[in-house]
């Protein structure tokens, strides 16, 4: 019987973020050189790790053909030169793919299968626009399996301020808006440039250097957000600006078993607590994280007043004021996204879940008087994920 072991979170990189299209910074970029850049990154940084103890190695991507086909985790694997031994997957939750990566390998490790893996993923929305080349079966809207908004994640969050009133566009343009400006301080601080992998690129101009996320937009104000058009619905309230947007990036984190990380020197920067997912009606899928959030709370025995600092995905604006609303957290709590999110650094889907557990991570460093972090977000199909994080540097001194 293999022994069970606590799970570790060692370290974690990404590529800076781009804007998916032609006018793009990735656009003559591969989605898995992307991938490969950020594993060498990871490994670069962390060069006490032996190679050939990497026992798996998982890559999320949500459209899983042409450069993020192929069982991505093994090709990037081997194209980033890890030993021909370490074997590879990929894998697909949509939105939380890369969540989903960490969360299955955390259950290997736990289990004893593991000791080391590497757990990521990636989305050129550019390469690979939301929804390109799906065959949605015909039963979800003959059988009203599902309501045709399922489909369009847009149209689920309009439903959500449909759903509850109270959520009103100015209340989502000022978090959007918030959300832009604690990026910018964040970048000004020197917050988030320490964990991203700078890419070579390419484009009529020349060669350069990719260092930070394209699509910020620093210079955000209330009444440039109120001008803006509602594409998903005449009138609505969901737009470009608070919403994030269509973009490429990469992912990667070590994970590894509490015993490995000792022997071999590695300091940890997150104990795993907890994980759950949970579904909910695919029209509003974006309070989905309201409900795993409850079920890893309640896996982990604490209760949402343990959770010092909070790391959600902005899919839009409108979905993680519904979660605070549920939890009865202010919309401007210091708790939540400190350096902002995925409204201003971006969304590449399945890359998402891990550009979390790296913020969470360096959150963690500066903040030893905090114990527990939650990584959420909500999934494509209504689901939602959530990961409850331990801080290793936590001085007892408050919860
Ligand atoms: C909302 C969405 C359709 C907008 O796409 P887009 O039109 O290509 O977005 P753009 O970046 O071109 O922005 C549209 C306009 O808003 C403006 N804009 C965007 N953000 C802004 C901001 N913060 N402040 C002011 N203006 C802003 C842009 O300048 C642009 O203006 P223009 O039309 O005059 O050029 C797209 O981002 C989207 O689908 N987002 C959701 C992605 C998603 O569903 N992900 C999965 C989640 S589950």
């Amino acid at each position: 019987m293999a022994e069970r072991q606590e799970v570790v979170f060692i370290d974690g990189v990404r590529t800076p973020f781009g804007r998916a299209g032609e006018k793009g910074m990735y656009w003559n970029t591969r989605a898995d050189d992307l991938v490969v850049k950020a594993m060498v990154g990871l490994l670069e940084r962390n060069p006490d790790v032996p190679r050939d103890r990497i026992d798996d190695v998982a890559i999320a991507a949500t459209t899983q053909q042409g450069d993020q086909g192929l069982t991505i985790g093994r090709t990037a694997a081997l194209l980033a030169g890890l030993p021909k031994s370490v074997p590879g997957f990929a894998i697909d939750r949509m939105c939380a793919g890369a969540m989903t990566s960490v969360t299955t390998l955390s259950g290997g490790i736990a289990f004893g299968a593991y000791d080391l893996a590497i757990a990521g993923g990636v989305e050129h929305m550019g390469h690979h626009p939301m929804g390109s080349g799906v065959d949605p079966n015909p039963r979800f809207l003959t059988e009203k399996l599902v309501g045709a908004d399922a489909l369009s994640m847009g149209a689920t969050a309009e439903r959500i301020h449909d759903r509850f009133p109270a959520l009103t566009r100015e209340r989502s343009d000022r978090y959007a808006m918030r959300s832009q400006h604690k990026a910018a301080t964040a970048y000004d601080a020197g917050k988030i440039q320490p964990d991203l992998v700078p890419v070579a690129i390419r484009s009529e101009a020349g060669w350069a250097l990719a260092t930070r996320d394209e699509a910020l937009r620093p210079e955000t104000t209330m009444e440039g957000l109120a001008t803006l058009k509602t594409p998903f619905r005449p009138h609505g309230r969901i737009t470009a600006g608070n919403s994030s947007g269509l973009n490429d990036g990469a992912t990667v984190s070590l994970l590894a078993s509490e015993p490995a990380a000792r022997g071999l020197g590695l300091t940890p920067k997150m104990r795993l607590v907890s994980f759950a997912f949970a579904g909910v009606e695919p029209e509003i899928m974006g309070i989905g994280p309201i409900p795993s959030t409850e079920k890893a709370l309640a896996k982990a025995g604490l209760t949402i007043d343990d959770i010092g600092l909070f790391e959600l995905n902005e899919a839009f604006a409108v979905q993680v004021l519904s979660l605070l609303d549920h939890f009865g957290i202010d919309d401007e709590d210091p708790r939540v996204n400190q350096w902002g999110g995925a409204i201003a650094v971006g969304h590449p889907l399945a890359s998402s879940g891990v550009r979390l557990m790296i913020q969470l991570a360096a959150q963690f460093a500066e903040r030893p008087d905090v114990r527990y972090g939650l990584t959420a977000m909500c999934i494509g199909l209504g689901q939602g994920g959530s990961v409850i994080w331990e801080n290793p540097h936590y001085d007892g001194s408050r919860k």
